[in-house]
């Protein structure tokens, strides 16, 4: 039975227990609404060494802008839990605001050169609110390990600076992109999506499929070639695209040309009717 616990010092104190019994403890951070994207950073967390995983379920209000979804993002916690019990989760983080933001919070963390590229354009506020509440839940948890998804791939390169900056003793693994068997990458926020616009949307996998194997077939490639593929493909599926980038696939910052030897990630914002999805694809 996995253990669910609301409390800051509960979780703290359920922590030192376990590595006062040897363990090595795993954290799973995520706003819930679990899907088979979440449910592998579990296994990811195990396979790389949790022999205790404490999954967060937090929908972190800071995060989030002013006209954002926060209000209707979808939430089912008892669904959630019987998804992490099936996986053998040990304990369920699940605070409420009060016990995450008492008061306001006069203390932020804030990275200030990646996360003003991408997303961090039309949300400005949104990493600060990740990196904030991040900070929070290693506090809470103290790990070893901690788990983030390659979905989020500017997210997953802010929280290892950070954790490089600052000094958190904790390894970061960053897990692979899990599809739905037509493609889309798994997010929370695909409930949103009617049918039609499903469908549509799949111009975004599809694309980025598409720009990898033209890279593996001519490396030679120019890179505003691939990436204006990508944009005509989403754009004539009726999509808005926000942005198509080429960026360094370790620190996610834009990378002007596809240097031989290098590892390169292309970055897709783009909206579907009201529904804004993100996606990206590894070359090289
Ligand atoms: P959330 O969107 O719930 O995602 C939680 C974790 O699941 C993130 O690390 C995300 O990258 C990963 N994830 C989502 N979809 C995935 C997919 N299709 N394949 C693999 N991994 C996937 O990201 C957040 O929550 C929040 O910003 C959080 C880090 C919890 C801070 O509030």
């Amino acid at each position: 039975m996995a253990q669910v616990i609301h409390s800051i010092p509960e979780l703290q104190q359920w922590s030192r227990a376990a590595h006062k019994a040897g363990k090595t403890v795993g954290l799973v951070p995520t706003m819930g609404f679990l899907h088979d994207g979440h449910l592998s950073l579990i296994d990811a967390a195990r396979a790389n060494g949790a022999d205790a995983v404490v999954i967060s379920i937090f929908v972190n209000p800071i995060q989030f802008g002013p006209n954002e979804d926060f209000a209707k993002y979808p939430r089912d916690f008892e669904r959630d839990r019987a998804l992490c019990e099936a996986r053998n989760v040990d304990v369920i983080f699940a605070p409420g605001v009060e016990d995450m933001y008492p008061e306001p919070l006069t203390c932020h963390v804030y990275e200030n050169t990646i996360s003003k590229n991408l997303c961090g354009k039309s949300r400005p506020i949104h990493f600060e609110g990740v990196t904030t509440v991040v900070s929070k839940l290693f506090n809470a948890a103290l790990p070893d390990v901690a788990v983030f998804g390659q979905k989020d791939a500017q997210q997953a390169a802010i929280i290892r600076r950070m954790v490089r900056d600052l000094n958190f003793p904790i390894k970061i693994i960053t897990a692979p992109i899990v599809r739905e068997a037509d493609g889309l990458a798994m997010s929370s926020r695909n409930k949103y999506l009617s049918e039609d616009e499903h469908r549509r949307a799949l111009a975004i996998s599809s694309s980025l499929f598409r720009a990898q194997k033209t890279f593996a077939a001519k490396p030679g490639i120019a890179a505003a070639k691939l990436i204006a593929d990508i944009r005509a493909e989403i754009t004539a599926a009726g999509g808005l695209v926000e942005y198509v980038e080429l960026t360094d696939s370790d620190t996610m910052l834009p990378a002007a040309t596809l240097e031989p030897g290098k590892s390169f990630t292309i970055a897709v914002a783009a909206k579907f009717g009201t529904t804004r999805l993100i996606d990206n694809i590894q070359l090289g």
